[in-house]
């Protein structure tokens, strides 16, 4: 008998120590590393015998574009890349709870028209299911519905020639292959059920959704290994409090990764919203200081979000820096660049961002935008409020160009926007957005910091403006 070694995998990160750990020495995770036992492998490797000889081809030759299936739900297709692609394997991630069995009922019972759909219930008996399609609207919808956990019996069942065209897994967690001793949800049993599952999708021509649980820490639970066994990666996520929900691509073998799709939770499920800057700026007041409008990008689509700051004296002794929807370095950076190139002073102060209406920003182009809210909630005066803000800062204090500054600037256009604070020297030529709007060329902060009169405002400023 083929003796059976055993190695240790940490859970969280996926890591194999060749001996048990308390602490996983890769991530640092606390008892998260388990016991798996593993066939003894071949001895002599692969070396040289056996194995078909490849033909190897020219970049050129003849290929197919994989054939898609709209799902229906149009910010899902705009996700995926168009649609799903036969037999590819997607990864559905986020928080417990977030909506993750709400999208894909909706995005099954509206494939349900064209294809053949599965959906198994790994988490919610059949009774919840149905009970959440009929609170949908979704009760006559064509998808047929198990519930189980067990990855033999998905297999014994569909893998079959008329076999379904989708088949959704509810979540890869609770499966479990019957081959394994570890329990459900361990990386052991996510990823052989993922790896059982993909084979049958990629056998069958069938597109397997595999909805998969994120830890508090935003990794998907356990098995980062998953994300590399699957063709596409999506996250779902938005706050918990907020309605909106931002649906992101992080992997997509068939298309394009930065793309994301917006919907709004309602009691009647996930409404899509074909534009998102209508949205996030519905609650906006235009009277505050803090508050700067930022054009952004998120994939081709253009998003305007409002960027909050606010400032005041330490709540308790030593000053916080607390962010919401943007990176906490990058803050700190704009916050020194402010003080060491224009002057003023945020040492001695709380400073808050917040990205309203729970977007996730990671362009560095907000940078200016952020840098707006700032010298505004320092210096109480509002940003004007028929204005826009884009830009990357340097931190020599230069405004440097982005990308696609002509899309931002009709989007911003098109929402009633009269003017701009963005880079003076702009990456493309100008476009017909800039037509639509007045641009305010920004070279470094210190300009911005005068546009905007903040604290320590050039007194010859005043006198030009009293004067004119
Ligand atoms: P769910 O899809 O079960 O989340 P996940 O599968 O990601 O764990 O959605 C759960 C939340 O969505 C739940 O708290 C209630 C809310 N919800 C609505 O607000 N409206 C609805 O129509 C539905 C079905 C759920
Ligand atoms: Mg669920």
């Amino acid at each position: 008998m083929a003796k059976r070694d055993s190695r240790f995998v940490c859970q969280s990160c996926g890591a194999i120590h060749s001996k048990w750990m308390g602490r996983c020495e890769a991530c640092g995770a606390w008892n998260s590393v388990i016991e798996e036992a593993v066939e003894a492998s071949h001895p002599g490797g692969l070396s040289g015998k056996g194995g078909r000889t490849l033909q190897f081809e020219s970049l050129d030759g003849a290929s197919q574009t994989p054939p898609r299936a709209l799902t229906g739900v149009a910010e899902f297709d705009r996700v995926l890349g168009g649609g799903l692609v036969a037999g590819s394997a997607v990864l559905v991630g986020g928080d417990p709870g977030i909506g993750k069995s709400t999208l894909l009922l909706q995005a099954a019972a509206a494939l349900g028209r064209t294809r053949r759909i599965a959906y198994v219930s790994g988490e919610e008996a059949m009774d919840q299911v149905r009970l959440r399609a009929a609170r949908l609207g979704l009760a006559k919808a064509n998808v047929a519905l198990a519930a189980t956990t067990s990855v033999r019996e998905v297999l014994s069942s569909l893998d079959a020639r008329d076999a379904p065209d989708v088949i959704v897994i509810d979540s890869i967690q609770t499966m479990f292959v019957d081959t394994l001793e570890s329990a459900p949800g361990t990386v052991a049993q996510v990823r052989a059920s993922a790896s059982e599952l993909i084979r049958l999708g990629k056998k069958r021509g069938i597109a397997i959704l595999l909805v998969g649980h994120v830890t508090k820490e935003g990794v998907l639970a356990g098995p980062r290994v998953l994300e590399h066994m699957v063709d596409t990666v999506l996250y779902f996520e938005g706050e918990r409090g907020h309605q909106f929900r931002i649906l992101r691509a992080v992997k997509n073998r068939f298309g394009p990764t930065d793309e994301i799709g917006v919907f709004e939770m309602t009691d009647r499920g996930l409404v899509e919203v074909p534009n998102p800057s209508q949205l996030f700026l519905a609650d906006r007041r235009d009277d505050v200081s803090g508050a700067a409008v930022f054009a952004g990008m998120e994939g081709t689509r253009p998003v305007l979000v409002e960027i909050q700051a606010l400032v005041g004296p330490p709540v308790q002794g030593t000053p916080r820096r607390a962010v919401i929807g943007w990176d906490t370095g990058r803050l700190a950076m704009v916050l020194a660049v402010l003080e060491t190139r224009c002057g003023l002073v945020f040492a001695n102060h709380d400073v808050y961002l917040n990205v309203a209406g729970g977007l996730r920003i990671a362009e560095p182009a907000a940078d200016l935008a952020v840098a707006a809210a700032l010298v505004s909630a320092l210096g109480g005066k509002p940003v004007p409020p028929d204005a826009v803000v884009f830009g990357e800062i340097g931190l020599a204090g230069e405004v440097r160009a982005v990308s696609q500054s002509d899309a931002r600037l009709k989007e911003a256009a098109k929402l009633g926007f009269a003017r701009a604070f963005v880079p003076a020297r702009r990456r493309q030529a100008r476009g017909s957005g800039e037509a639509a709007i007045r641009i305010d060329g920004i070279e470094d902060l210190g300009t911005l910091v005068a546009r905007l009169s903040g604290p320590r405002r050039p007194q010859s400023l005043d006198k030009a403006e009293a004067a004119s």
